[in-house]
């Protein structure tokens, strides 16, 4: 079993972190479908230490068991090593990752994100920091490089490595691309290369079949999926059956697809009261419907939602109407 620092990890598949995607709610759904582990949100170290309410509901620890990571951004080695510390207190979280391949523009320009990627001393203190202020793994979470012409995820690895990261994860791609064109595999099989800290494959894995396949490619130790895991935890089911070897089972139908993102909508009530969590499943909900036929209605209503039973009146809808059988509820 890999293991992350002295954390075992309990599968090789991983939910990336997302920004208002990868919530309580959604990493719980992933992790019942047999994700290895999930992280934050991406939360500034900033935020955490002088603000409060939002920017601390965002560390909440899931209550099923698996490893949680909580991931930071900032700039300044100080800030983020006593962001990171709070960040354990607070969540009780297994491990503290740093986001140093963010490509958002108002990220960028004050220094933060996939910036560090240009200033790799800076990134270097800044892991230093963190390792130093917290007991629990530190990883970091990078991109290819800035731009084709300054790849430098290798060296990032180095660094990491050398001021004590436990794991470094590899977005194939650079700031420029953003998300376009397709993730570079090769470039995280040199990193895996390079280091002897374990490495997390990231980018473009959509199908089960990704989950070997990015494994083998790169000899990387671990996988991490985002947008394909949208509307689709049981990527993580799938990858693990295509990963051991054995036939993937087909996706799930819409009565098995609603029962999981009926689950996700009652978390997220739960967790963020009932307008958020209203606005919010206008845009996860269609997410589920994916490849189902005439579902155009049904997405019509899914973003008209306000109250917690429409969201119920819609889902029923859609059992109703798209499998022709109404949905068990127990
Ligand atoms: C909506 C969205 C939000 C994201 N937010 C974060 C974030 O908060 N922190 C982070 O490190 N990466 C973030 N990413 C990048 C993903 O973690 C991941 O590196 C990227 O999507 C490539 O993986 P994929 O091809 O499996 O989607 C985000 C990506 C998307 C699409």
């Amino acid at each position: 079993m890999v293991s992350i620092g002295p954390l075992p990890v309990p599968g090789r598949l991983l939910l990336a972190p997302m920004a208002g995607v990868t919530d309580l709610a959604f990493r719980t759904v992933c992790r019942e479908q047999g994700a290895a582990g999930a992280v934050s949100e991406m939360i500034s170290a900033q935020a955490l230490l002088y603000q409060d309410g939002k920017t601390r509901a965002l560390l909440r620890r899931e209550k099923v068991p698996g490893l949680y990571g909580v991931q930071l951004f900032g700039k300044e080695p100080e800030i983020l090593a006593r962001a990171a510390k709070k960040a354990l207190e607070l969540s009780g979280c297994d491990y503290i990752d740093l986001n140093m391949g963010c490509p958002t523009g108002k990220i960028v320009r004050n220094g933060e994100g996939c910036a560090l990627m240009r200033d790799l001393p800076l990134a270097g203190r800044i892991i230093a920091a963190v390792r130093a202020a917290v007991p629990v793994p530190v990883t970091v979470k990078c991109r290819k490089g800035w731009d084709s012409g300054s790849v430098c995820a290798v060296e990032l690895a180095r660094i990491a490595r050398e001021e004590g990261a436990d794991a470094v994860c590899v977005h194939g791609r650079t700031r420029a691309q953003l998300y376009s064109g397709r993730a570079d595999w090769d470039v995280i099989r040199e990193v895996k290369r390079s280091v002897d800290i374990p490495v997390i494959a990231n980018g473009d894995v959509f199908e089960p079949e990704d989950v070997p396949r990015i494994l083998r490619y790169t000899g990387a130790d671990l996988a991490m999926a985002g947008r394909g895991a949208m509307g689709n935890p049981w990527l993580f089911s799938r990858g693990a059956a295509a990963l051991a070897g054995e036939p993937v089972p087909p996706m799930p139908g819409v009565r098995e697809r609603m029962r999981v993102a009926r689950r996700q909508f009652g978390l997220a009530l739960e967790d963020k009261g009932e307008k958020i969590a209203c606005l919010e499943a206008r845009k996860y909900l269609s997410w589920y419907l994916r490849g189902v036929p005439y579902a155009g209605y049904a997405r019509e209503k899914i973003s008209r939602v306000t109250a917690a039973a429409d969201v119920e009146r819609v889902i029923d809808l859609i059992c109703r109407e798209l499998t022709g059988e109404t949905e068990d509820r127990d």
